[in-house]
Protein backbone atom coordinates (compact mmCIF):
# COMPACT_ATOMS: atom_id res chain seq x y z
CA UNK A 1 0.00 0.00 0.00
CA UNK A 2 1.51 3.47 -0.74
CA UNK A 3 2.34 5.47 2.12
CA UNK A 4 2.21 9.47 2.15
CA UNK A 5 4.19 11.32 5.32
CA UNK A 6 2.64 13.50 6.83
CA UNK A 7 4.37 15.81 9.50
CA UNK A 8 2.82 13.97 13.36
CA UNK A 9 2.18 14.83 16.68
CA UNK A 10 5.65 14.81 17.70
CA UNK A 11 6.73 16.69 14.95
CA UNK A 12 8.68 13.42 13.66
CA UNK A 13 7.07 12.05 10.30
CA UNK A 14 4.59 9.59 10.61
CA UNK A 15 3.67 6.92 7.84
CA UNK A 16 0.12 7.49 7.38
CA UNK A 17 -1.51 4.81 4.39
CA UNK A 18 -2.64 7.83 1.65
CA UNK A 19 -5.88 6.32 1.60
CA UNK A 20 -6.58 7.29 5.68
CA UNK A 21 -5.57 10.94 4.78
CA UNK A 22 -7.43 11.25 1.54
CA UNK A 23 -10.15 9.86 3.80
CA UNK A 24 -10.06 12.47 6.35
CA UNK A 25 -9.75 15.30 3.87
CA UNK A 26 -13.06 13.86 2.25
CA UNK A 27 -14.38 14.17 5.81
CA UNK A 28 -13.12 17.36 6.61
CA UNK A 29 -14.60 18.96 3.21
CA UNK A 30 -17.89 17.33 4.15
CA UNK A 31 -17.78 19.02 7.66
CA UNK A 32 -17.24 22.56 5.82
CA UNK A 33 -20.66 21.60 3.23
CA UNK A 34 -22.22 20.99 6.51
CA UNK A 35 -21.86 24.50 8.09
CA UNK A 36 -22.69 25.93 4.39
CA UNK A 37 -25.83 23.67 4.77
CA UNK A 38 -26.67 24.79 7.94
CA UNK A 39 -25.85 28.60 7.15
CA UNK A 40 -30.05 28.58 5.89
CA UNK A 41 -32.90 26.98 6.74
CA UNK A 42 -33.51 25.84 3.39
CA UNK A 43 -30.14 23.97 3.10
CA UNK A 44 -29.92 22.86 6.39
CA UNK A 45 -30.83 19.45 6.29
CA UNK A 46 -28.86 18.50 3.48
CA UNK A 47 -26.02 20.07 5.72
CA UNK A 48 -26.84 17.59 8.50
CA UNK A 49 -26.44 15.03 6.09
CA UNK A 50 -23.12 15.99 5.19
CA UNK A 51 -21.94 15.86 8.54
CA UNK A 52 -23.52 13.14 9.57
CA UNK A 53 -21.84 11.15 6.20
CA UNK A 54 -18.46 12.82 7.12
CA UNK A 55 -18.75 11.90 10.89
CA UNK A 56 -18.97 8.68 9.54
CA UNK A 57 -16.34 8.57 7.18
CA UNK A 58 -14.21 9.95 9.69
CA UNK A 59 -15.04 7.27 12.80
CA UNK A 60 -15.11 4.20 10.28
CA UNK A 61 -11.35 5.13 9.02
CA UNK A 62 -10.23 5.89 12.87
CA UNK A 63 -11.57 2.40 13.50
CA UNK A 64 -9.93 0.82 10.75
CA UNK A 65 -6.35 2.08 11.74
CA UNK A 66 -6.76 2.05 15.72
CA UNK A 67 -3.93 0.24 17.27
CA UNK A 68 -4.68 2.21 21.11
CA UNK A 69 -7.58 0.48 22.43
CA UNK A 70 -9.83 -2.94 22.05
CA UNK A 71 -12.11 -2.66 19.35
CA UNK A 72 -14.51 -5.06 21.52
CA UNK A 73 -14.41 -2.06 24.38
CA UNK A 74 -14.62 1.13 21.64
CA UNK A 75 -17.79 -0.61 20.51
CA UNK A 76 -19.91 -1.61 23.83
CA UNK A 77 -18.79 2.62 24.50
CA UNK A 78 -20.09 4.03 21.37
CA UNK A 79 -23.04 1.58 21.86
CA UNK A 80 -23.68 2.79 25.25
CA UNK A 81 -23.07 6.18 24.19
CA UNK A 82 -25.39 6.42 21.47
CA UNK A 83 -28.08 5.28 23.40
CA UNK A 84 -27.58 8.00 26.39
CA UNK A 85 -27.81 10.15 23.13
CA UNK A 86 -30.70 8.75 21.51
CA UNK A 87 -32.89 8.87 24.67
CA UNK A 88 -31.89 12.79 25.99
CA UNK A 89 -32.21 13.78 22.05
CA UNK A 90 -35.69 12.39 22.21
CA UNK A 91 -36.69 13.65 26.10
CA UNK A 92 -35.48 17.01 25.42
CA UNK A 93 -37.65 20.16 24.94
CA UNK A 94 -36.72 22.40 22.56
CA UNK A 95 -36.71 25.19 25.22
CA UNK A 96 -34.03 23.33 27.21
CA UNK A 97 -31.42 23.02 24.03
CA UNK A 98 -28.81 25.95 25.41
CA UNK A 99 -28.37 23.66 29.22
CA UNK A 100 -28.34 20.64 26.51
CA UNK A 101 -25.20 22.07 24.43
CA UNK A 102 -23.56 23.46 27.57
CA UNK A 103 -23.99 19.69 29.20
CA UNK A 104 -22.74 18.39 25.95
CA UNK A 105 -19.67 20.96 25.40
CA UNK A 106 -18.63 20.12 29.00
CA UNK A 107 -18.11 16.23 27.86
CA UNK A 108 -15.99 17.71 24.79
CA UNK A 109 -13.85 19.25 27.27
CA UNK A 110 -13.35 16.79 29.95
CA UNK A 111 -12.85 14.43 26.92
CA UNK A 112 -9.98 16.32 26.14
CA UNK A 113 -8.57 16.44 29.23
CA UNK A 114 -8.70 12.32 29.42
CA UNK A 115 -7.00 12.25 26.73
CA UNK A 116 -4.03 14.38 27.63
CA UNK A 117 -3.89 12.44 30.90
CA UNK A 118 -3.51 9.31 29.37
CA UNK A 119 -0.91 10.56 27.00
CA UNK A 120 0.74 11.85 29.48
CA UNK A 121 0.62 8.81 31.57
CA UNK A 122 1.68 6.40 28.58
CA UNK A 123 3.44 7.89 25.56
CA UNK A 124 4.61 5.37 24.39
CA UNK A 125 1.15 3.97 23.43
CA UNK A 126 0.48 7.57 21.72
CA UNK A 127 4.02 7.55 19.47
CA UNK A 128 4.67 10.14 21.76
CA UNK A 129 8.24 9.19 22.99
CA UNK A 130 11.66 10.77 20.84
CA UNK A 131 15.16 9.41 21.63
CA UNK A 132 17.46 11.49 23.96
CA UNK A 133 20.93 11.61 22.22
CA UNK A 134 23.02 9.26 23.64
CA UNK A 135 26.28 9.97 25.46
CA UNK A 136 29.25 8.36 26.35
CA UNK A 137 27.98 7.42 29.92
CA UNK A 138 24.69 6.44 27.98
CA UNK A 139 26.17 4.86 24.36
CA UNK A 140 22.45 2.63 24.55
CA UNK A 141 19.57 5.19 23.05
CA UNK A 142 16.97 6.46 26.02
CA UNK A 143 13.43 8.14 25.02
CA UNK A 144 11.95 10.85 26.65
CA UNK A 145 8.32 12.61 26.45
CA UNK A 146 8.80 14.20 22.91
CA UNK A 147 8.74 18.81 23.97
CA UNK A 148 6.29 19.56 21.25
CA UNK A 149 3.93 17.07 22.22
CA UNK A 150 3.95 18.15 25.84
CA UNK A 151 3.42 21.49 24.97
CA UNK A 152 0.07 20.10 22.58
CA UNK A 153 -1.27 18.20 25.41
CA UNK A 154 -0.57 20.92 28.14
CA UNK A 155 -2.77 23.25 26.06
CA UNK A 156 -5.35 20.92 25.09
CA UNK A 157 -6.08 19.95 28.43
CA UNK A 158 -6.17 23.43 29.70
CA UNK A 159 -8.56 24.52 27.22
CA UNK A 160 -10.20 21.26 27.60
CA UNK A 161 -10.55 21.95 31.55
CA UNK A 162 -11.86 25.62 31.14
CA UNK A 163 -14.37 24.45 28.81
CA UNK A 164 -15.45 21.88 30.95
CA UNK A 165 -16.06 23.82 34.24
CA UNK A 166 -17.08 26.96 32.39
CA UNK A 167 -19.71 24.84 30.74
CA UNK A 168 -20.98 23.06 33.81
CA UNK A 169 -21.38 26.37 35.45
CA UNK A 170 -23.39 27.74 32.01
CA UNK A 171 -25.48 24.24 32.45
CA UNK A 172 -26.38 25.20 36.40
CA UNK A 173 -27.28 28.78 35.17
CA UNK A 174 -29.27 27.94 32.40
CA UNK A 175 -31.03 25.11 33.76
CA UNK A 176 -32.10 27.49 37.20
CA UNK A 177 -30.23 25.28 39.24
CA UNK A 178 -28.07 27.95 40.54
CA UNK A 179 -28.96 32.06 39.98
CA UNK A 180 -28.80 33.68 36.76
CA UNK A 181 -27.18 36.57 38.66
CA UNK A 182 -23.77 37.56 38.05
CA UNK A 183 -21.13 36.71 41.17
CA UNK A 184 -18.72 39.54 40.68
CA UNK A 185 -15.56 38.82 42.95
CA UNK A 186 -13.36 42.23 43.66
CA UNK A 187 -10.54 41.94 41.36
CA UNK A 188 -12.02 39.29 39.02
CA UNK A 189 -9.59 40.27 36.02
CA UNK A 190 -6.39 40.47 37.76
CA UNK A 191 -7.36 37.02 39.35
CA UNK A 192 -8.31 35.76 35.68
CA UNK A 193 -5.26 37.23 34.16
CA UNK A 194 -2.97 36.06 37.08
CA UNK A 195 -3.99 32.26 36.90
CA UNK A 196 -3.85 32.50 33.26
CA UNK A 197 -0.57 33.96 33.11
CA UNK A 198 0.31 31.00 35.79
CA UNK A 199 -1.11 27.86 33.42
CA UNK A 200 1.33 29.20 30.33
CA UNK A 201 4.52 29.36 32.97
CA UNK A 202 3.74 26.15 34.14
CA UNK A 203 3.24 24.56 30.48
CA UNK A 204 6.87 26.13 29.91
CA UNK A 205 8.02 24.49 32.92
CA UNK A 206 5.89 21.16 31.56
CA UNK A 207 7.55 21.45 27.82
CA UNK A 208 11.57 22.03 29.13
CA UNK A 209 11.55 19.80 32.36
CA UNK A 210 12.80 16.61 32.04
CA UNK A 211 12.11 14.40 33.72
CA UNK A 212 8.95 16.42 34.16
CA UNK A 213 7.67 16.96 38.14
CA UNK A 214 4.81 14.85 38.81
CA UNK A 215 2.79 18.08 40.00
CA UNK A 216 3.18 20.16 37.40
CA UNK A 217 0.16 18.20 34.22
CA UNK A 218 -2.31 18.22 37.78
CA UNK A 219 -1.47 22.06 38.25
CA UNK A 220 -1.95 23.11 34.85
CA UNK A 221 -5.44 21.21 34.78
CA UNK A 222 -6.55 22.68 38.42
CA UNK A 223 -5.53 26.03 37.16
CA UNK A 224 -7.57 25.57 33.84
CA UNK A 225 -10.48 24.17 35.69
CA UNK A 226 -10.84 27.22 38.11
CA UNK A 227 -10.30 29.49 35.18
CA UNK A 228 -13.08 28.01 33.03
CA UNK A 229 -15.15 28.55 36.44
CA UNK A 230 -14.02 31.97 37.15
CA UNK A 231 -15.09 33.33 33.57
CA UNK A 232 -18.28 32.25 33.58
CA UNK A 233 -19.63 33.03 37.03
CA UNK A 234 -19.25 36.66 36.20
CA UNK A 235 -21.91 36.73 33.47
CA UNK A 236 -25.62 36.50 33.32
CA UNK A 237 -28.78 37.10 32.23
CA UNK A 238 -29.22 37.78 28.45
CA UNK A 239 -25.44 37.52 28.04
CA UNK A 240 -25.58 33.84 28.18
CA UNK A 241 -26.40 32.75 24.70
CA UNK A 242 -23.26 34.33 24.02
CA UNK A 243 -21.32 31.86 26.43
CA UNK A 244 -23.00 29.12 24.98
CA UNK A 245 -21.63 29.43 21.65
CA UNK A 246 -17.82 30.82 22.80
CA UNK A 247 -17.70 27.14 25.04
CA UNK A 248 -18.53 25.76 22.02
CA UNK A 249 -15.71 27.59 20.10
CA UNK A 250 -13.53 26.01 22.60
CA UNK A 251 -14.14 23.04 23.27
CA UNK A 252 -13.43 22.63 19.42
CA UNK A 253 -9.97 24.15 20.33
CA UNK A 254 -9.87 21.29 22.67
CA UNK A 255 -10.14 19.05 20.19
CA UNK A 256 -8.10 20.13 17.50
CA UNK A 257 -5.11 20.26 19.95
CA UNK A 258 -6.10 16.43 21.44
CA UNK A 259 -5.82 15.94 17.63
CA UNK A 260 -2.37 16.96 17.70
CA UNK A 261 -1.19 14.48 20.69
CA UNK A 262 -3.48 12.07 18.91
CA UNK A 263 -1.88 12.53 15.02
CA UNK A 264 -4.98 12.52 14.11
CA UNK A 265 -5.99 14.78 10.55
CA UNK A 266 -9.99 14.38 11.32
CA UNK A 267 -9.65 15.43 14.95
CA UNK A 268 -7.93 18.66 13.75
CA UNK A 269 -9.55 19.81 10.91
CA UNK A 270 -12.99 19.09 12.73
CA UNK A 271 -11.76 20.76 16.18
CA UNK A 272 -10.31 23.68 14.05
CA UNK A 273 -13.88 24.11 12.25
CA UNK A 274 -15.89 24.04 15.20
CA UNK A 275 -13.26 26.51 17.40
CA UNK A 276 -13.54 29.04 14.24
CA UNK A 277 -17.18 28.72 13.31
CA UNK A 278 -18.20 28.91 17.34
CA UNK A 279 -15.69 32.17 18.04
CA UNK A 280 -17.68 33.71 14.40
CA UNK A 281 -20.97 33.12 15.54
CA UNK A 282 -20.03 34.49 19.57
CA UNK A 283 -18.67 37.31 17.36
CA UNK A 284 -22.17 37.71 15.20
CA UNK A 285 -24.40 37.17 18.66
CA UNK A 286 -22.03 39.91 20.62
CA UNK A 287 -22.96 42.43 17.32
CA UNK A 288 -26.40 41.17 17.49
CA UNK A 289 -26.68 42.27 21.26
CA UNK A 290 -24.26 45.27 21.10
CA UNK A 291 -21.50 43.62 23.38
CA UNK A 292 -17.28 43.72 22.98
CA UNK A 293 -16.28 40.50 22.05
CA UNK A 294 -12.78 40.90 23.66
CA UNK A 295 -14.51 41.97 27.06
CA UNK A 296 -16.79 38.43 26.39
CA UNK A 297 -13.71 36.35 26.26
CA UNK A 298 -12.12 37.78 29.04
CA UNK A 299 -15.39 37.04 30.99
CA UNK A 300 -17.28 38.84 33.12
CA UNK A 301 -18.57 41.53 30.13
CA UNK A 302 -21.57 43.01 30.77
CA UNK A 303 -21.77 42.51 34.11
CA UNK A 304 -21.18 45.54 35.44
CA UNK A 305 -24.79 46.72 34.28
CA UNK A 306 -27.00 44.45 36.73
CA UNK A 307 -29.83 42.84 36.48
CA UNK A 308 -33.07 44.19 37.32
CA UNK A 309 -34.32 40.56 38.12
CA UNK A 310 -36.94 40.56 40.98
CA UNK A 311 -37.34 44.13 41.08
CA UNK A 312 -40.96 45.36 42.37
CA UNK A 313 -42.51 46.54 39.09
CA UNK A 314 -45.18 49.87 40.14
CA UNK A 315 -48.92 49.40 38.60
CA UNK A 316 -49.15 51.03 35.43
CA UNK A 317 -52.59 51.14 33.02
CA UNK A 318 -52.26 49.07 29.71
CA UNK A 319 -54.96 48.15 27.54
CA UNK A 320 -56.21 44.25 27.36
CA UNK A 321 -58.18 42.94 24.58
CA UNK A 322 -59.75 39.54 23.26
CA UNK A 323 -59.24 36.75 20.22
CA UNK A 324 -62.44 38.65 18.54
CA UNK A 325 -60.83 42.11 18.91
CA UNK A 326 -57.21 41.12 17.73
CA UNK A 327 -58.84 39.00 14.65
CA UNK A 328 -61.17 42.66 14.31
CA UNK A 329 -58.08 44.31 13.99
CA UNK A 330 -56.11 42.11 11.68
CA UNK A 331 -58.68 41.79 9.53
CA UNK A 332 -58.43 45.95 8.88
CA UNK A 333 -54.77 45.58 8.26
CA UNK A 334 -52.60 45.90 4.83
CA UNK A 335 -49.71 44.64 6.48
CA UNK A 336 -48.69 42.75 9.76
CA UNK A 337 -45.20 42.46 11.29
CA UNK A 338 -45.54 38.80 13.38
CA UNK A 339 -42.75 38.94 16.34
CA UNK A 340 -42.12 35.28 18.03
CA UNK A 341 -40.50 34.74 21.11
CA UNK A 342 -39.37 32.27 23.51
CA UNK A 343 -43.18 32.16 24.58
CA UNK A 344 -44.27 30.52 20.90
CA UNK A 345 -41.47 28.31 21.44
CA UNK A 346 -42.87 27.27 25.36
CA UNK A 347 -46.23 27.17 24.07
CA UNK A 348 -45.45 25.36 20.81
CA UNK A 349 -47.57 28.12 18.94
CA UNK A 350 -45.89 27.92 15.58
CA UNK A 351 -48.61 25.65 13.60
CA UNK A 352 -51.53 27.66 14.84
CA UNK A 353 -49.48 30.70 13.75
CA UNK A 354 -49.16 29.40 10.66
CA UNK A 355 -52.88 28.82 10.17
CA UNK A 356 -53.30 32.18 10.87
CA UNK A 357 -51.01 33.24 8.90
CA UNK A 358 -52.49 31.10 5.67
CA UNK A 359 -56.22 32.88 6.63
CA UNK A 360 -55.02 36.71 6.62
CA UNK A 361 -52.90 35.88 3.53
CA UNK A 362 -56.28 34.61 1.68
CA UNK A 363 -57.83 38.04 2.82
CA UNK A 364 -55.16 39.51 0.90
CA UNK A 365 -53.11 40.73 3.74
CA UNK A 366 -49.64 40.66 3.62
CA UNK A 367 -47.62 38.90 6.52
CA UNK A 368 -44.18 38.87 7.34
CA UNK A 369 -41.88 37.33 10.60
CA UNK A 370 -39.62 39.37 11.69
CA UNK A 371 -36.78 37.15 13.59
CA UNK A 372 -34.90 38.86 16.36
CA UNK A 373 -30.89 36.91 16.38
CA UNK A 374 -31.19 36.11 20.31
CA UNK A 375 -35.26 35.40 20.51
CA UNK A 376 -35.56 32.10 22.06
CA UNK A 377 -33.09 30.70 23.82
CA UNK A 378 -30.64 29.16 21.09
CA UNK A 379 -29.62 30.87 17.90
CA UNK A 380 -31.81 30.10 14.97
CA UNK A 381 -34.53 28.62 17.62
CA UNK A 382 -37.42 30.23 16.16
CA UNK A 383 -36.24 29.87 12.55
CA UNK A 384 -36.42 26.19 13.24
CA UNK A 385 -39.87 26.28 14.91
CA UNK A 386 -41.42 28.24 12.17
CA UNK A 387 -39.74 26.02 9.45
CA UNK A 388 -41.36 22.83 11.78
CA UNK A 389 -44.98 24.70 10.75
CA UNK A 390 -43.82 24.98 7.01
CA UNK A 391 -43.73 28.72 7.16
CA UNK A 392 -42.42 30.38 3.76
CA UNK A 393 -38.76 31.23 4.07
CA UNK A 394 -39.23 34.21 2.07
CA UNK A 395 -41.41 35.89 4.44
CA UNK A 396 -38.81 35.52 7.30
CA UNK A 397 -36.58 38.59 7.71
CA UNK A 398 -33.83 39.42 9.76
CA UNK A 399 -33.98 42.55 12.46
CA UNK A 400 -31.94 44.46 10.11
CA UNK A 401 -33.58 44.03 6.86
CA UNK A 402 -37.19 44.43 8.50
CA UNK A 403 -36.97 46.84 11.77
CA UNK A 404 -37.69 50.14 9.26
CA UNK A 405 -40.68 48.54 7.88
CA UNK A 406 -42.45 48.75 11.37
CA UNK A 407 -42.94 52.02 10.47
CA UNK A 408 -45.19 51.73 7.60
CA UNK A 409 -46.74 48.47 9.14
CA UNK A 410 -50.25 48.42 10.94
CA UNK A 411 -49.84 45.71 13.47
CA UNK A 412 -47.00 44.57 15.08
CA UNK A 413 -48.12 41.23 16.42
CA UNK A 414 -45.71 39.99 19.26
CA UNK A 415 -45.96 36.59 20.69
CA UNK A 416 -44.00 35.38 23.54
CA UNK A 417 -41.56 38.00 22.81
CA UNK A 418 -40.45 40.58 25.41
CA UNK A 419 -36.78 41.62 25.54
CA UNK A 420 -36.38 41.45 21.88
CA UNK A 421 -39.03 44.14 21.92
CA UNK A 422 -38.34 46.31 24.56
CA UNK A 423 -37.11 49.79 24.22
CA UNK A 424 -35.60 50.24 27.24
CA UNK A 425 -33.07 48.70 25.04
CA UNK A 426 -32.34 51.75 23.79
CA UNK A 427 -33.19 54.28 26.03
CA UNK A 428 -32.12 53.16 29.74
CA UNK A 429 -28.39 52.74 30.44
CA UNK A 430 -29.19 50.84 33.74
CA UNK A 431 -30.88 48.13 31.68
CA UNK A 432 -29.09 44.88 31.44
CA UNK A 433 -30.02 44.65 27.86
CA UNK A 434 -29.22 48.47 27.25
CA UNK A 435 -27.42 48.49 23.82
CA UNK A 436 -29.03 45.37 22.23
CA UNK A 437 -30.82 46.03 18.97
CA UNK A 438 -34.48 45.82 19.50
CA UNK A 439 -37.49 45.59 16.92
CA UNK A 440 -39.23 49.20 16.35
CA UNK A 441 -42.08 47.85 17.56
CA UNK A 442 -43.95 50.97 18.79
CA UNK A 443 -43.45 52.83 15.00
CA UNK A 444 -46.45 50.41 14.15
CA UNK A 445 -50.23 51.67 14.23
CA UNK A 446 -51.53 49.19 16.29
CA UNK A 447 -49.67 46.61 18.79
CA UNK A 448 -51.14 43.27 19.94
CA UNK A 449 -49.15 41.65 22.51
CA UNK A 450 -49.32 37.97 23.47
CA UNK A 451 -48.06 37.19 27.27
CA UNK A 452 -49.94 34.84 29.59
CA UNK A 453 -49.51 37.46 32.26
CA UNK A 454 -48.67 41.16 33.40
CA UNK A 455 -46.41 39.92 35.99
CA UNK A 456 -44.22 37.77 33.67
CA UNK A 457 -40.99 38.95 32.75
CA UNK A 458 -38.40 38.00 29.92
CA UNK A 459 -35.16 36.30 30.05
CA UNK A 460 -33.78 39.76 31.48
CA UNK A 461 -36.27 40.24 34.24
CA UNK A 462 -37.19 44.17 33.08
CA UNK A 463 -40.72 45.69 32.89
CA UNK A 464 -41.81 46.43 28.65
CA UNK A 465 -42.93 49.77 28.10
CA UNK A 466 -44.29 48.41 25.17
CA UNK A 467 -47.26 46.62 27.58
CA UNK A 468 -48.59 50.37 28.05
CA UNK A 469 -48.45 52.45 24.89
CA UNK A 470 -51.62 53.82 23.76
CA UNK A 471 -51.44 51.62 20.43
CA UNK A 472 -50.95 48.52 22.35
CA UNK A 473 -53.49 45.66 23.40
CA UNK A 474 -52.59 43.20 25.90
CA UNK A 475 -53.49 39.41 24.61
CA UNK A 476 -53.23 37.56 28.14
CA UNK A 477 -53.35 34.05 27.54
CA UNK A 478 -51.42 31.12 26.70
CA UNK A 479 -50.19 31.98 23.14
CA UNK A 480 -51.16 28.40 21.41
CA UNK A 481 -54.91 28.92 22.95
CA UNK A 482 -54.97 33.03 21.96
CA UNK A 483 -54.07 32.11 18.44
CA UNK A 484 -55.93 29.05 17.96
CA UNK A 485 -59.24 31.58 19.15
CA UNK A 486 -57.90 34.30 16.46
CA UNK A 487 -58.21 31.45 13.89
CA UNK A 488 -61.46 30.80 15.15
CA UNK A 489 -62.72 34.40 15.08
CA UNK A 490 -61.09 34.90 11.54
CA UNK A 491 -62.85 31.93 10.07
P1 LIG B 1 -38.15 36.64 26.52
O1 LIG B 1 -37.63 38.01 26.68
O2 LIG B 1 -37.56 35.57 27.33
O3 LIG B 1 -39.72 36.71 26.81
C1 LIG B 1 -40.53 35.57 26.75
C2 LIG B 1 -41.97 36.05 26.85
O4 LIG B 1 -42.80 34.94 26.57
C3 LIG B 1 -42.36 36.58 28.22
O5 LIG B 1 -43.02 37.80 28.04
C4 LIG B 1 -43.33 35.52 28.77
O6 LIG B 1 -44.30 36.19 29.55
C5 LIG B 1 -43.90 34.95 27.47
N1 LIG B 1 -44.35 33.56 27.57
C6 LIG B 1 -43.74 32.52 28.14
N2 LIG B 1 -44.47 31.41 28.00
C7 LIG B 1 -45.58 31.76 27.29
C8 LIG B 1 -46.72 31.06 26.83
N3 LIG B 1 -46.89 29.75 27.05
N4 LIG B 1 -47.66 31.75 26.16
C9 LIG B 1 -47.53 33.07 25.94
N5 LIG B 1 -46.47 33.79 26.36
C10 LIG B 1 -45.50 33.14 27.03
O7 LIG B 1 -38.11 36.15 25.02
P2 LIG B 1 -37.44 36.82 23.73
O8 LIG B 1 -38.04 38.14 23.45
O9 LIG B 1 -37.49 35.74 22.71
O10 LIG B 1 -35.95 37.14 24.16
C11 LIG B 1 -34.95 36.20 24.28
C12 LIG B 1 -34.16 36.48 25.52
O11 LIG B 1 -33.49 35.27 25.90
C13 LIG B 1 -33.10 37.53 25.32
O12 LIG B 1 -32.92 38.26 26.50
C14 LIG B 1 -31.88 36.68 25.01
O13 LIG B 1 -30.66 37.34 25.31
C15 LIG B 1 -32.09 35.51 25.94
N6 LIG B 1 -31.44 34.27 25.53
C16 LIG B 1 -31.36 34.00 24.21
C17 LIG B 1 -30.74 32.86 23.81
C18 LIG B 1 -30.61 32.64 22.34
S1 LIG B 1 -29.25 32.10 21.73
N7 LIG B 1 -31.60 32.93 21.55
C19 LIG B 1 -30.23 31.94 24.76
C20 LIG B 1 -30.38 32.23 26.13
C21 LIG B 1 -30.99 33.43 26.49
P3 LIG B 1 -45.28 35.39 30.54
O14 LIG B 1 -44.40 34.61 31.45
O15 LIG B 1 -46.07 36.44 31.20
O16 LIG B 1 -46.12 34.51 29.69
Amino acid sequence: MSLSLLAGATGAAVAVPAWVALAYLVAGVFFILALRGLSSPASSRRGNRFGMAGMLIAVVTTLVTHDIANIVEIGIAMLLGGIIGITIARRIAMTAMPELVAGFHSLVGLAAVLVAAAAYTNPAAFDLLVPVTGTEAFPEPRFMLDPIARVEMALGAAIGAITFSGSVIAFLKLSGRMSGSPILLPGRHVINLGTMATILVLTGLFAVTTPVPGWVFPAICLAAFIVGFLLIIPIGGADMPVVVSMLNSYSGWAAAAMGFTLGNTAMIITGALVGSSGAILSYIMCRAMNRSFISVIAGGFGAESGGTNGDPREARPYKQGSADDAAFMLEQAEKVIIIPGYGMAVAQAQHALREMCDLLENKGIEVKFAIHPVAGRMPGHMNVLLAEASVDYDKVFELEDINSEFATADVAFIIGANDVVNPAAKTDKASPIYGMPVFDVDKARQVFFIKRSMGGVGYAGVDNDVFYMDQTTMLLSDAKKMVEDIVKALD
